[in-house]
């Protein structure tokens, strides 16, 4: 069971690679240069260079589920969002698809589903992420979708919760993210399900189950 990381050079993307390397877990990072590969190198983690605004097929090759951690980022125009979190998201699944992947692991943002609540400055992303869960959800392919909190660069407590009542706030540890991906990846057996994630008291394993 291998597993393409889509977003792979990412702050999550290589916090998840490199934990997923220690596991023993199978996986392929997608990169966007032979630059970025020098990191992956180091740590024994296989690589493809790849693009979701080009062809990105030949990065399936060999691999069962596919992880979509990559992101236009908060400082890219509307039109990136476009191609990156929605339309490089929504290809995902059709090559997933076509490919007969087992599951698609998505990284999408909590109140995704209601974009007019987001500041202004942030609709259009929501909305891209809105659209591009939607699509996953109705496309057949085997999903699961976390959907974490605004996101800090504190160390894993690896304790998470799964409502903001729960939590008692909105943000969520990238580090805490990547644990709770490589714990999603390793479930096969979880399927078409949506996860809220934020920081907490809780582990894991009693919210993915
Ligand atoms: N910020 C938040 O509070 C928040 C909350 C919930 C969800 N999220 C989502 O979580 C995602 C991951 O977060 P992060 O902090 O790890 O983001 P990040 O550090 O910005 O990583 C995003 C990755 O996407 C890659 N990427 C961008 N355009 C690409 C393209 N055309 N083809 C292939 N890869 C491409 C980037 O590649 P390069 O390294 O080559 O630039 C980068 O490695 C975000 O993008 C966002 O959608 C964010």
């Amino acid at each position: 069971m291998t597993t393409l990381v889509i977003g792979a050079n990412g702050q999550i993307g290589r916090q998840f690679c490199e934990l997923a390397q220690q596991a023993g877990t199978s996986i392929k990072a997608m990169i966007r240069s032979e630059e970025q590969a020098t990191w992956f190198k180091e740590r024994d983690i296989s690589t493809v260079i790849a693009d979701l605004e080009g062809e990105f097929e030949h990065a399936f090759k060999g691999c069962d589920q596919v992880v979509f951690t990559a992101g236009s980022g908060p400082h890219a125009g509307p039109d990136k969002t476009l191609m990156i979190d929605l339309y490089g998201a929504i290809r995902t699944a059709d090559i997933a698809k076509q490919k007969s992947l087992s599951r698609y692991l998505m990284i999408s943002a909590m109140r995704a589903e209601k974009p007019l609540e987001a500041p202004e400055k942030m609709r259009p992303y929501m909305a891209a992420k809105f659209a591009a869960d939607a699509y996953l959800r109705n496309s057949g392919m085997p999903y699961v979708i976390l959907k974490p909190g605004r996101f800090t660069d504190e160390a894993a407590s690896q304790k998470f919760a799964s409502s903001l009542e729960e939590a008692g706030d909105n943000q969520v540890s990238r580090a805490n993210v990547a644990h709770a991906l490589l714990h999603a990846v390793q479930k096969t057996d979880v399927v078409n399900q949506e996860y809220l994630l934020l920081d907490g008291k809780r582990s894991i394993g009693e919210i993915i189950g």
